[in-house]
C-alpha cells in the first residue's frame, strides 16, 4: 500500500473527542520508550508526523493521524514509566483503559514490545486486558536493529510459551520492526491494507 497523504488531524484526552468518521482505526500501544511514535513515522514514511524522544512519556495524548483520507492511525502515550506518580498512572490508565474499551472504530490494536527483553509482567497483563475486552490486537516486536536474528527468534519464542502457559490458546500474529532499516514496513502495511479491504467489502 503506498501512503499517499498523513496529516495529524487532533490531539486529546477524552475518547468523546476523538474524531466521529466511521472509518477503520489502527492504534500503537506499549511501554514508554518502545518506538511507537517512530514506527508511526516510518510505516508513514514520515519523519515528523509523530512526536518522538529518547527519553520516555514523550507522547501524552491520543494523538489521530489520517492516512490516505480513509483510515486512521493512533498514536497513544506509553505505559510503564517509572518516573510518574501513583496518581499520574491512575489517571493515565483510566484514560486509556476508556480509550480502548470505547472506541468503536478501532479495528485492530499493535501491542509494541521491545525485541530485546524478554516476556514483561506489564506487557501480557496488558494483552490479557485486551483479550478479556475482545480487542482484536497483533504484536510488533521494535528495535530489532539492536539485535541479530537469532537473539530476537529466541526473544520471541519465549514470548509464545510465557503466553500460552496461562490465559492465551494461541500466539496472536506478529511482525517485527525496525525504524531505523525500516524492517517491517511492507508487512505491516500490508496487514493493514487486507483489514481495510474487508471493512469496505462490508465482511467486517
Ligand atoms: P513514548 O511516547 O515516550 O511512550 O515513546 P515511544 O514509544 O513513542 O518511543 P519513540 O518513538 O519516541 O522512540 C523512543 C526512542 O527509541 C527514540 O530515541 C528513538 O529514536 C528510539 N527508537 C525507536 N524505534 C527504534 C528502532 O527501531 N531502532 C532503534 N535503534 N531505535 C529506535
Ligand atoms: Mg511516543
Amino acid at each position: 500500500m503506498q501512503i499517499k497523504s498523513a496529516e495529524f488531524v487532533i490531539s486529546n484526552s477524552e475518547v468523546s473527542k476523538c474524531p466521529s468518521d466511521n472509518i477503520p482505526e489502527y492504534a500503537f500501544i506499549g511501554r514508554s520508550n518502545v518506538g511507537k511514535s517512530s514506527l508511526i513515522n516510518m510505516i508513514t514514511g514520515r519523519n515528523k508526523l509523530a512526536k518522538t524522544s529518547g527519553t520516555p512519556g514523550k507522547t501524552q495524548l491520543i494523538n489521530h493521524f489520517k492516512i490516505n483520507k480513509n483510515w486512521f492511525l493512533v498514536d497513544l502515550p506509553g505505559y510503564g514509566y517509572a518516573r510518574v506518580s501513583k496518581t499520574t498512572k491512575k489517571e493515565f490508565q483510566s484514560f486509556i483503559t476508556d480509550y480502548f474499551k470505547q472506541r468503536r472504530a478501532l479495528i485492530c490494536t499493535f501491542v509494541l514490545i521491545d525485541s530485546r527483553h524478554s516476556p514483561q509482567k506489564i506487557d501480557v497483563a496488558f494483552m490479557e486486558f485486551l483479550a478479556e475486552n475482545e480487542i482484536p490486537f497483533a504484536i510488533i516486536f521494535t528495535k530489532t536493529d539492536k539485535l541479530k536474528p537469532k537473539a530476537i527468534a529466541q526473544n520471541i519464542a519465549k514470548y509464545e510459551a510465557e503466553m500460552l502457559k496461562d490465559k492465551f490458546e494461541y500466539f496472536p500474529k506478529y511482525f517485527t520492526s525496525s525504524s531505523t532499516n525500516k524492517n517491517g514496513k511492507e508487512e505491516i502495511l500490508n496487514f493493514i491494507n487486507s483489514i481495510n479491504k474487508d471493512f469496505n467489502s462490508g465482511s467486517l
